[in-house]
């Protein structure tokens, strides 16, 4: 699966998804992460990606035409505004595994959660587009995506933390990014969400604290029926 993010911060990106996991799922080339900086494709001298709201007001708003630009680099316009017809909202050629989507991330947009994370890990690319500043020109929300998406009921400085949020719970659900697929199928919020139940490692005893007796006992029976009960479903 292959991200794009289009950004003005692009070491943002990438000084988060070279470590961990999402290193070793593009090192194994699970999935790719592609980050576009609009500045880019900004035509004038100055590399403008902003200018002042029409009707007044405070701040600046984001430009459409760099971000038009750089996702036509990319093949992730939506039909819609490449050929000015009707809204499709998925470009599908045929396979399941071949979508893509484009998604602008605001406060303003449908909550993303664990439900859209496993069904996205099949896509085959995901644009995310990160806003700053205080706004960006609602022609993009309008004519160059699929979705607004938000990943929770707060205001951030920009779309990038969502990106990274995002990219990390959808990878996570790709077949072999995990390593090992019963991590998957054990974790939180994956098919009981909060179904977690509590784990420990050495050392046995820690400032007096024990670690239950049971999970000592060898009783994989009685293991298993103790993390049910523990679990909080
Ligand atoms: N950009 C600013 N705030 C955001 C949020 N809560 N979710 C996604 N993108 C954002």
């Amino acid at each position: 699966m292959i991200f794009n993010i289009l950004t003005l911060f692009p070491d943002l990106i990438t000084s988060y998804t070279s470590e961990s996991i999402l290193k070793r799922a593009q090192a194994g080339k699970y999935i790719a992460i592609n980050p576009v900086n609009i500045r880019d494709f900004a035509t004038d001298k100055h590399h403008t990606v902003d200018d002042t709201p029409y009707g007044g007001g405070a701040g600046m708003v984001m430009k459409p035409e760099p971000i038009y630009e750089a996702l036509k680099s990319i093949d992730a316009l939506p039909y819609k505004s490449v050929r000015g017809i009707k809204k499709i909202t998925k470009v599908f050629d045929g396979s399941l595994s071949k979508k893509k989507k484009t998604v602008y991330l605001s406060p303003r947009g449908r909550q993303f959660d664990q439900r859209v994370a496993e069904e996205w890990a099949s896509l085959s690319e995901l644009t995310l587009i990160c806003g700053r500043y205080e706004g960006i020109d609602h022609r993009v929300v309008d004519h160059m995506i699929d979705e607004e998406v938000s990943i929770g009921p707060y205001v951030l400085a920009g779309g990038e933390l969502g990106a990274l949020v995002m990219i990390e719970a959808i990878a996570r659900n790709i077949p072999g990014v995990l390593g090992n697929p019963d991590s998957l199928i054990d974790e939180t919020h994956t098919e009981h969400i909060d179904a977690e139940y509590p784990q420990y490692t050495r050392p046995k005893a820690f400032m007096g604290w024990e670690v239950p007796e049971i999970l000592m006992t060898g009783d994989h029976k009685k293991i298993s029926d103790w993390r049910k009960e523990q679990s909080n479903v």
